[in-house]
């Protein structure tokens, strides 16, 4: 913005400073002024010695206090001013050196620079706290900036790869005619399908992300029981076993997104799970404080708990090959993450003793009002 220059608040402070000395010097002398005025008379008899003669003369004793006073009184509010000037000029520049410091390190900021942290030395203050902050500020900013880029750069590379296979699909079939075309054709098709899949990931999460959407009442006992029915048949052709369970779980938000969240993670439990004879438990829960739980473990092979941690990031894939046709998209776990957190909940994935993963939904109360009244 552009602003028209002020006067600084150091001159401000300083004038102040300056202000109430004197206002409190000129109040002192005036009391001084108003005691001598009751205790001195306006005109003093002055009667010489014991020699027992009559009255010889009659001072304006008032007249000649304040020929005294003034003077003296207007040296003393002179130096108070000359002293509020300079004292306050250096006392309100030395309140006031934290702040120029926020300012630079915000300066610094501005220019794309979040790497920079004021540090602000010294006890807790209002300065030290805003320094505190602006500090915090500037390291989660940092954070976000670097993971939108990576994500960026992974994106790309992601949508490259099925790119560069059909490139290279199409010149191997040209440098052979005689090839099977149907063959060909039947690659470019899974590759083609494999960047729509991702394409569609890509604008499910940022449409996520976002939080434009509709929020409704959902049960979301019943979207985990829809996702376990469409994705049946995916778990008998692998093997798996699915077993569902929980009660009416009400949580406002939107259907579609809570759907896509539910699916993510059951397919998961699916395909990262034993190859055969695996497990899959979908259950949800009401918690006491009315928000909703889903929970979906899966046996499988064990992930160390490192590893655990960072499955929900972009791109992140388990132990599978990570390009070939089939890998997964690895945006899953990111998706229900960014979901949940578009419905205030969080996620919590956490490997089990034994194997395979135990993965927690939690989503705030369907309308706390609506409970309290
Ligand atoms: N239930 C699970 N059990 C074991 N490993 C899992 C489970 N869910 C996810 N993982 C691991 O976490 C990785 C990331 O999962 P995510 O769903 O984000 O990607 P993906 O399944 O590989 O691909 P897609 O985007 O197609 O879902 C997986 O590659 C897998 O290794
Ligand atoms: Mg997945």
């Amino acid at each position: 913005m552009d602003r028209r220059p002020g006067p600084s608040v150091r001159l401000r402070l300083t004038l102040s400073y300056a202000g109430f000395l004197m206002l409190a010097g000129a109040l002192l002398l005036a009391a001084v002024w108003v005691f001598l005025l009751r205790y001195v008379p306006e005109r003093a008899f002055i009667v010489p010695g014991s020699t027992g003669a009559p009255i010889t003369a009659v001072f304006p004793v008032r007249s000649s206090l304040l020929h005294v006073f003034a003077p003296r009184a207007a040296a003393v509010l002179a130096f108070l001013l000359a002293f509020g000037l300079v004292g306050g000029w250096i006392l309100a520049g030395r309140m006031l050196a934290p702040l120029s410091r926020v300012t630079d390190a915000t300066r610094l900021a501005a220019t794309g620079s979040l790497s920079h942290r004021i540090r602000l030395p010294g006890r807790r203050d209002e300065f030290r706290e805003l320094a505190d902050a602006f500090d915090t500020m500037l390291a989660r900013l940092e954070a976000h900036v670097g993971e939108q880029r990576r994500f960026a750069a992974d994106a790309s590379h992601e949508l490259r790869t099925p790119l560069a296979i059909s490139k290279a699909v199409l010149d191997v079939a040209r440098a052979d005619p005689d090839r099977d075309v149907g063959e060909v054709l039947d690659r470019l098709h899974a590759v083609n399908t494999r960047a729509i899949d991702l394409t569609e990931a890509l604008l499910l999460l940022s449409r996520a992300e976002q939080r434009s959407f509709q929020r409704e009442d959902v049960d979301l006992s019943l979207v985990a029981e829809e996702a376990a029915e469409t994705l049946l048949p995916l778990a008998e052709k692998r093997g798996v076993a699915l077993e569902t369970c929980g009660e009416i779980t009400p949580v406002r938000g939107s259907h579609a997104l809570l759907q896509q969240l539910t699916v993510n993670l059951v397919h998961n439990a699916i395909v990262h799970n034993l190859p055969e004879q695996g497990l899959v438990w979908v259950s949800t829960d009401v918690r006491a404080d009315g928000g909703a739980v889903l929970t979906v473990e899966n046996t499988g092979e064990r992930v160390p708990p490192e590893l655990a941690a960072t499955l929900t990031e972009p791109f992140r894939r388990g132990t599978e090959r990570v390009h070939s046709d089939h890998a997964g998209v690895g945006l899953g776990l990111a998706i229900v993450r960014t979901i949940a957190q578009a419905h205030d909940g969080t996620l919590t994935v956490t490997p089990r003793p034994v194997g395979g993963l135990r993965v927690t939904v939690e989503l705030p109360a369907a309308d706390p009002q609506r409970a309290d009244t």
